[in-house]
């Protein structure tokens, strides 16, 4: 197949293009260099060393002799270019994870919101119209996430996307299927949630065929091709704004700094490790719904854990102390998290487990790299609103450490 893979060079992006280039598809990444330009802003670099994408491109052909090809383009403010590539190249698969994606960047002051919403909202905008003004036909895969639920103990298990209701009507009830409710916790997960309206929308209207994965936390950083050379290593995020949980406490553990957990970490959240995240994205789109079908959507994640008890685990392996942290979120204290997953599993997923542990292989790299981690950078301190910014500990190493265990 021909794939257009949009945001290819990001965290889950560049291992996907890897994956799938090494099943022989022709691969096309567009992106617009923003995550790099992010860091730039911020500061802060990715704990791996990356090349540029070009040089990546070049490494992957000289290795396996297989031509990736990379486009510059902004896919939220450059709609007649993209929409006169799209029209050139005519790809059979779209898979769009080009969006700004953490959650704390969202929430860090106005104009990071603003341009969370304009960028997401409008590359996902542009990219549908687009598809549908030039006619192709590609089955479009777009990376959500488990976020756009919220985190309030239902307890039901949380269903792939839909759900059955009945309503009230003078005639009695009448059955009903429903996009499950969203209830987005950042400005981040807002556009995610929006996301799914547009593409039920376009389903619906114009016939295009999508499927939307719905994603947990993913941790790892590398996949078997992206250790087939050092220069092929995957991005790695450790700062406040954009290192995820599991993948921060590993890096923490490998430098010795307290593994930062906020308000008591009674926060559950769903997992998947990088390997199976790709695994999913080639089980989804050998399974292509047909024109004028519902959007399919997938919950991709495999486990389920509290934050706490993976501070745990992480500091029994390792001997690391635990900081408890006052929140910088407005968020539940504690939930529960029951996912239905179903769907990959039916479609051959094997899942990997924390327990069978690449948990070591995340602390080794991470103490292969440590020297270029900044440790100012490690505190989340982006706060959700003016008055928990108050109480943001920006120093868990300091004086004002308020516990420790
Ligand atoms: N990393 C996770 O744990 C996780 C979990 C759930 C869902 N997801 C979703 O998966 C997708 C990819 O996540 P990631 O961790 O690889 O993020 P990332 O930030 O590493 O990668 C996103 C890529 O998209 C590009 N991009 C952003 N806006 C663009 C635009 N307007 N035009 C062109 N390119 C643009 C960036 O430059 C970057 O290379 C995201 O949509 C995210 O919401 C990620």
């Amino acid at each position: 197949m021909k794939i257009a893979v949009l945001g290819g060079d990001g965290f889950c992006g560049w291992p996907t293009v890897l994956h799938l280039s090494d099943q022989g598809h022709e691969i096309h990444i567009i992106d617009n260099l923003s995550r790099r330009w992010i860091d730039t802003e911020l500061g802060v670099q990715s704990l791996t060393p990356m090349d540029s994408i070009q040089e990546r491109c070049r490494i992957w052909k000289q290795e396996t002799g297989k031509e990736l090809h990379f486009h510059l383009l902004d896919l939220a403010r450059e709609y007649e270019r993209l929409r006169g590539w799209l029209s050139d190249h005519r790809p059979d698969a779209i898979i769009h994870f080009a969006e700004q994606r953490a959650a704390p960047y969202s929430m860090k002051s106005d104009r990071h919101k603003i341009y969370t919403v304009n960028n997401n909202v409008n590359a996902t905008h542009n990219l549908l119209t687009a598809m549908v003004e030039t006619g192709i036909d590609a089955h479009l895969v777009h990376l959500g996430t488990m976020g756009v639920y919220g985190y309030s103990s239902v307890g039901a298990p949380i269903p792939e996307g839909y759900l059955d209701i009945e309503i009230d009507t003078p005639d009695g009830k009448k059955a009903q299927e429903i996009l499950y409710p969203t209830r987005p916790g950042s400005v981040y997960h807002m556009t995610k949630s929006l996301d799914q309206i547009l593409f039920q929308f376009y389903a619906q209207n114009d016939g295009l065929r999508i499927t939307d994965l719905h994603q947990g936390i993913v941790w790892g950083t590398h996949t078997e091709q992206t250790r087939r050379h050092e220069q092929l290593i995957n991005r790695f995020d450790y700062d406040g704004d954009y290192g995820t949980v599991l993948n921060r406490f590993l890096i923490q553990a490998a430098i010795g700094y307290p593994l930062t957990v906020h308000g008591t970490g009674g926060q559950t959240r769903a997992f998947i490790h990088l390997q199976d995240s790709v695994r999913c994205i080639e089980l989804a789109l050998a399974d292509a719904p047909r024109a004028g079908e519902r959007v399919r959507i997938f919950n991709q994640m495999t486990e389920t854990h509290r934050v706490r008890d993976l501070a745990e685990l992480v500091a029994k392996m390792t001997g690391t102390e635990i900081a408890w942290l006052p929140n910088p979120r407005k968020e539940a204290a504690e939930n529960d998290l029951v996912v239905e997953n179903a769907q990959f599993l039916a479609l051959g997923l094997n899942p990997t487990t924390l327990q069978e542990g690449l948990l070591d292989e995340v602390v080794e790299v991470a103490r292969k790299y440590a020297h270029r981690i900044d440790r100012k950078r490690v505190p989340a301190v982006s706060a959700w609103t003016k008055d928990i910014a108050k109480r943001v500990e920006t120093d868990p190493e300091g004086k004002r450490l308020k516990s420790a265990s």
